[in-house]
């Protein structure tokens, strides 16, 4: 019989070598995802995923406030009659004020300093000489690069005063990324957070983009993994301490799908129906998770 590499190892579900009767998985090779190598280091070496030390959360934490200053401005500026260039020219200035650096300025030929999106906007609004009105939902997405560390997130504001379809899919949003948020602990997957996004949603009507996720974050702007806001439990990354990643979902009061328009960045419902989004740069702890980004 030819030897080959593999007939040296023990197998998983091989009987362990100690004569235990048990499998080798069960036995002596507990904690050892395969021979040589943890599922932690494979996720670094394998999917790129980058840990982050205490000192880097610490950057990113300092990263987030700008990101929290920046919409809290925009909340206490917005009105009807305001153009979303003003928003642009805002969250520029304040970021630039506070030492940092606005990421997507420039980043893959995007043009401006925010994304700011309006009604049936979905995400990656170009902002511009769009008038707001009373009623309309703007979402304003930032992300300051403060000392090399990326923070993102974003809000979704009323402009006056809300219809009833403009207060129930913010409402439905919010409490969809709370919903992923809540996954967040060592040993949960990547799976279970899009599981629990896609199930508030669904139930409650409304429906989940999926062409655009959560990713990783913090040492650059998109890292992996990818966080899919939709998904089945126990699919994906297992969550380990250390991991920094955004969860963003894109809510759709009408049906998930979408259009890109001519500018290339501005993703819009394919029925014109509402969309919102709330996304937070979240870091997985010992026992759960700290928004690096938190707001309520
Ligand atoms: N901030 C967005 C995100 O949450 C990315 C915007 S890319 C840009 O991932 F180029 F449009 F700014
Ligand atoms: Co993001
Ligand atoms: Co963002």
């Amino acid at each position: 019989m030819k030897i080959n590499s593999k007939s040296n190892k023990i197998g998983r579900n091989d009987p362990c070598p100690c004569g235990s009767g048990l499998k080798y998985k069960k036995c002596c090779g507990k904690n050892q995802s395969d021979n040589t190598t943890s599922l932690r280091d494979e996720y670094k070496r394998k999917y790129q995923i980058r840990f982050k030390t205490p000192n880097d959360i610490d950057g990113i934490r300092k990263a987030g406030i700008i990101a929290l200053g920046a919409l809290d401005l925009i909340e206490s500026r917005i009105r009807p009659g305001m153009v979303t260039e003003e928003i642009n020219t805002l969250v520029h200035d304040y970021t630039i004020q506070h030492h940092a650096r606005p990421a997507p300025l420039k980043y893959r030929g995007f043009p401006k300093s925010v994304c700011v999106s309006v009604n049936d906007v979905i995400c990656h609004g170009i902002p511009g000489n769009q008038v707001l009105a009373d009623g309309d939902i703007v979402n304003v997405d930032v992300t300051p690069v403060l000392n090399g560390y990326f923070a993102d997130a974003n809000k979704t504001f009323f402009v006056g005063n809300p219809g009833e379809k403009a207060q129930k899919i913010v409402r439905v949003a919010k409490e969809c990324l709370v919903a992923g948020m809540k996954m967040v602990k060592p040993g949960n997957t990547t799976g279970d957070i899009g599981w629990a996004i896609q199930q508030c949603a669904e139930t409650q009507g409304c429906s989940v983009v999926q062409e655009f996720v959560g990713h990783g974050v913090g040492l650059a702007f998109h890292e992996p993994p990818q966080i899919l806001h939709y998904g089945n439990r126990g699919d994906g990354f297992v969550l380990f301490p250390g991991m920094v990643f955004t969860i963003e979902p894109m809510i759709n009061l009408g049906k998930r799908h979408l259009r890109i328009l001519s500018d290339k960045w501005t993703a819009v419902t394919d029925d014109g129906e509402l969309s919102a989004q709330f996304e937070q740069t979240i870091c997985v702890t010992d026992d759960g998770y700290e928004s690096l980004t938190p707001f309520d």
